[in-house]
Formats: C-alpha cells, sequence, structure tokens
C-alpha cells in the first residue's frame, strides 16, 4: 500500500487558512461532543528545546504529531517549531502519509486563535495587536483577517529586524510599528512570543479586549502579568495542558490563580454549551497550548486533497 511523503511546500499547496478554520472549529464541536479523542500531550524536555508527542483522533481521522520548540533555532537558520506528523487510516492503523506539520502547526494555531476571537472577542473588534512578530504571527495574521475586517495592525518585537520583515511581509494589510502599550491596547491582542515573563502590563489593556496567548506552551512560560487573569474571563484548549504549561500555569504556581477560575474550554464555546463574550467591558483571555485535534483536522484536509490529486510522492512504507 502506498504511504503518501508530503513535504513542507506540498502542505502549504494543500491546505488554505479557510480551511484549516473551518475543520479546526469542527473538531471542536467534536470534542465537545464526545466524537473526538485526544490524551494531553507529552513532554520531552532536553537542555536547548523540548519536544511535544501529540496523538488524536476525530472522526474519520487518526494521527500523531512530534514538533519541538528550540527559541535559539532561528539564529541557526531553523525555525523555532518543526514539526512531522503520521497519519494512520483508523481501521487498520496503516500510515496513509508522513507529512511536514510545522505549516500546519502554523495554520491550525492561528485558526484556532481566531476561531476563539469569533467567540470571545467583542462583534466590532477592528484592530489587531501582535506581539511578538516570529512565526506564529504570520498566522495570527492571515487568520484574523479572514475572519475581521482588520483597520490596523499593530506590532511589537524586541527585534527590530523581525519587525521590518513583518511589515515588509504583509504590505496588503495595515500592518504598523507600536510600542507595547499601543500594541495592548488594540481590539483583539496575540501574544505569540517565549516569554517567559509577563510582557503584557495590565494598566495598558483596555476593557473590552480580548486576548490570545499563544506563546505559553510549556511549564514556566508565561506572558501576561497574572493581575489580568484575575480580572478576566479566561478559556482554555485543555484543562490539563493549560494548568500544566499553558498562560496559567505559572500563577497556578504561585498561588494567584486556581483551575475553578477557568471560564470554559473553548470546545464549550463552540458547542454553544456555554456562552461566549457576554459583555461589551469584559476582558477575555483565550489561553492557547494548541491540542492534537487542531493538527489532525488539518491533515486530514491534507491528506484528502493529495490523494484525490494523485500528483505527490508515495512509497511502499510497511513491507507486508
Ligand atoms: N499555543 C500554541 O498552539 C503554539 C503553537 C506554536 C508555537 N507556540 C509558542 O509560540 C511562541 C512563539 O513561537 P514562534 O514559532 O513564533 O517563535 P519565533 O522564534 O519564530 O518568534 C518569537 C518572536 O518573539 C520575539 N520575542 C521574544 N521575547 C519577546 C518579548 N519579551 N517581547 C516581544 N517579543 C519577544 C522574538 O524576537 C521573535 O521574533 C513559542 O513560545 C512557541 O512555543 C505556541
Amino acid at each position: 500500500m502506498p504511504t503518501l511523503i508530503l513535504s513542507g511546500s506540498n502542505v502549504r499547496d494543500l491546505l488554505d487558512m479557510k480551511n484549516a478554520i473551518d475543520a479546526v472549529e469542527q473538531a471542536f464541536r467534536q470534542l465537545a461532543h464526545g466524537a473526538a479523542q485526544m490524551p494531553a500531550k507529552s513532554y520531552l524536555v532536553l537542555e536547548k528545546g523540548d519536544f511535544r508527542a501529540m496523538p488524536a483522533a476525530i472522526a474519520g481521522a487518526v494521527g500523531i504529531k512530534w514538533v519541538n520548540v528550540h527559541p535559539q533555532n532561528p539564529a541557526r537558520g531553523l525555525p523555532t517549531v518543526m514539526g512531522s506528523l503520521i497519519y494512520n487510516d483508523p481501521d487498520t492503523g496503516y500510515p496513509l502519509a508522513i507529512m511536514d506539520a510545522t505549516g500546519i502547526t502554523a495554520y491550525r494555531t492561528g485558526a484556532t486563535a481566531a476561531i476563539a476571537s469569533k467567540y470571545l472577542a467583542r462583534k466590532d473588534a477592528r484592530t489587531l495587536g501582535i506581539v511578538g512578530a516570529g512565526r506564529q504571527a504570520y498566522t495570527q495574521l492571515l487568520a484574523h483577517a479572514e475572519l475581521f475586517d482588520l483597520e490596523q495592525v499593530l506590532v511589537y518585537d524586541l527585534s527590530t529586524a523581525a519587525i521590518d520583515r513583518f511589515i515588509a511581509d504583509f504590505p496588503q494589510f495595515p500592518v504598523k510599528a507600536s510600542r507595547l502599550g499601543e500594541v495592548a491596547a488594540a481590539d483583539i491582542v496575540c501574544t505569540v512570543t517565549p516569554a517567559r515573563q509577563p510582557v503584557l502590563r495590565k494598566e495598558w489593556v483596555r476593557p473590552g479586549t480580548h486576548i490570545n496567548a499563544i506563546g505559553a506552551d510549556a511549564k514556566g512560560k508565561e506572558e501576561l502579568e497574572p493581575a489580568i487573569l484575575k480580572s478576566a474571563v479566561v478559556v482554555v484548549d485543555d484543562i490539563e495542558q493549560a494548568t500544566g504549561g499553558g498562560e496559567i500555569n505559572v500563577p497556578i504556581s504561585r498561588g494567584l490563580f486556581t483551575e475553578s477560575d477557568i471560564y470554559a474550554t473553548l470546545a464549550d464555546i463552540v458547542s454553544g454549551k456555554k456562552p461566549g463574550r457576554r459583555s461589551n467591558d469584559e476582558i477575555t483571555i483565550f489561553d492557547s497550548t494548541g491540542i492534537a485535534i487542531e493538527d489532525i483536522a488539518c491533515a486530514r484536509i491534507i491528506y484528502e486533497k493529495a490523494k484525490q490529486s494523485g500528483k505527490y510522492l508515495s512509497i511502499d512504507f510497511i513491507e507486508g
């Protein structure tokens, strides 16, 4: 039987942001209704970075992503986050495809944040603030541009080279370099840094803001001053992952936040079990750690399209 081998550029051809958003939202609905399975990701921590194993099954699709986070990689010309994904036949276990999951990770992370914004941001949100202009920031902008009429995109990074690159790469959007305090005052703020100390201060965040806290996805990482969490409606992607390594992990370990302070999971909100934003003044936060159903939902689209086109490399991988 053939196994498709799909490179990063193949994946880029086969996945677009609109499809990613639809597939990921559908996967969250399935999760809410017990039609998806996913243990919390398991971590392997090394000196210079970490690895995560992320298996999941959604209706008709199953697989596992193996992904790293090595923050010093850009200086070596490599992405911080790189992934590989094995996509299997749910009935036999056969590996139907092995694909690059670096782009999948970026697309599904952006897609998930935009879905959170759809339910949690104000309907009239027009300004997007991005803190950290690295790899994941690109898909935060692309995904939000699918769902919102963005009048202004404000961006801040410690590195002016990263800001200049980001602005140059998006001539089609109104992107402007700004001070951190101005970025934090946007209608929707996405924090996408590997920070281990709060970057965003409470005094900068306006009532009615929605924050996607993306960067903290492992123990010890945090981007928001804990006081912001205390005064906000906090939604997580997965309770176990968020308490162990999401934005709330450090505040929990310091006794500044508790699991019972979590308002809902994103699956609860997307499925209508709990309402999203309830007033124009509340500050809402989506604590994203990245969950495996997001990857498998995108892998499914990629596999189905690749199989249909018949033009991608396949090999006899398993000896019968
Ligand atoms: N939640 C998820 O699903 C998910 C998915 C992928 C990556 N991540 C996390 O997102 C973070 C960013 O990943 P990436 O691939 O974009 O990394 P990257 O290295 O490409 O970019 C990070 C950017 O943040 C900037 N930065 C670092 N510290 C900063 C600070 N204090 N203030 C402002 N800017 C700062 C860096 O200069 C860099 O431009 C990582 O922590 C990664 O683990 C989360």
